[in-house]
């Protein structure tokens, strides 16, 4: 097995913890490297404890940053602040823009060929910064650089299985679009195994997987978003990445990366993984005609949330 090292930049934070603990628990990583402004002494104290093959080393301040980084094959982010409240969505927008684009500074540095995964709000947006950033520093290769779109997936699995009354260690669910609200389109015509379900309810199954980081902000009642489920869904795409490294085939996931298949500039699509990062882009397939209404209806959305983070990047900020 190839030694891999994996760095996670935020690692201390509500994903970034048990982040690092799914990925202490993946065997394909050899160095676990843990990066936050504060605490990681502790996480990566803590987490190195845990008897699995990876070595763990926790890095604090922007002084220990390029040391995080170097010669990292996957750089995993979900530094960034949540949504508190009495801030606006534009207030949330400038922190996790400026937080994203200085990491991606020190990456485009550092770590220039390693595979980006994205997870810092709001992803349409800080993906479109980070492309900014690696083609200002003559780095920027679109194979590798990826918003984790994954949890809407693992959304649109568990809402469907239940609702299909499938087991929902079989179910496979498209999610196509963005990464917030209507841009996120899952293709439950494409779901596997099919099953009979009316209209209203792929309607509100497409709600609901829409509405999912909402569902929990309400049931957290205050007390941030979803970080649980992300944390295993960013686990599951850092591994679909490994394999793709280290060259086992076909390995298929969605996520939001550079479109040669729509017309906006990036688009959340069923991709497949390789040594190089994203070797192929596949085609949406067939869509219904509420999934095509509802692609017209992600199209205007995503653009404007792609263009605010090229318009950042421009400003100066
Ligand atoms: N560099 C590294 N880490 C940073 C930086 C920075 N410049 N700024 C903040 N952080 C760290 C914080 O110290 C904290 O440990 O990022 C972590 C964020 O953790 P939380 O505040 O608990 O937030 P969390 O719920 O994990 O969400 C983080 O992911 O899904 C998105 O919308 C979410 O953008 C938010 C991000």
């Amino acid at each position: 097995v190839p030694q891999r090292k994996v760095a996670i930049l935020g690692a201390a934070g509500g994903i970034g913890q048990p982040l690092s603990l799914l990925m202490k628990l993946n065997p394909l990583v050899s160095s676990l490297s843990l990066f936050d402004i504060a605490n990681t002494p502790g996480v990566a104290a803590d987490v190195g404890h845990i008897n699995t093959r990876s070595e763990v080393a926790g890095y604090m301040g922007d002084e220990e940053l390029a040391k995080a980084l170097k010669g990292a094959d996957l750089v995993i982010i979900p530094a960034g602040v949540p949504r508190k409240p009495g801030m606006t969505r534009d207030d949330l927008f400038n922190i996790n823009a400026g937080i994203v684009k200085n990491l991606c500074i020190a990456i485009a540095e550092h770590c220039p060929h390693a595979l980006i995964n994205m997870i810092s709000n709001p992803v349409n947006s800080t993906v479109p910064i980070a492309a900014e950033i690696f083609k200002k520093a003559g780095v920027y290769d679109e194979k590798k650089l990826f918003g984790v779109t994954t949890l809407d997936v693992v959304r649109a699995k568990t809402f469907y299985a239940g609702k299909a009354n499938v087991p929902v260690a079989e179910v496979n669910v498209p999610v196509i679009g963005g990464h917030a609200g209507i841009t996120i389109l899952p293709l439950f015509s494409q779901a596997t195994p099919q099953a009979n379900l009316s209209d209203d309810v792929l309607t509100a199954l497409t709600k609901r997987t829409q509405d999912g980081g909402t569902e929990v902000v309400e049931a957290k009642a205050g007390k941030g978003s979803a970080t649980l489920s992300m944390a295993y869904a960013g686990a599951l795409f850092a591994d679909a990445c490994l394999k793709g490294l280290n060259g086992v085939p076909d390995v298929v996931e969605c996520s939001y990366v550079q479109s040669t298949i729509t017309e906006l500039p990036f688009f959340a699509s069923k991709v497949r993984l390789g040594k190089n990062g994203t070797e192929e882009v596949l085609d949406l397939g067939p869509l219904s005609d509420f999934e095509k209404q509802g692609l017209e209806a992600v199209k205007p959305e995503l653009k404007s949330s792609i263009e605010k983070g090229v318009k950042f990047m421009h400003s100066g900020a």
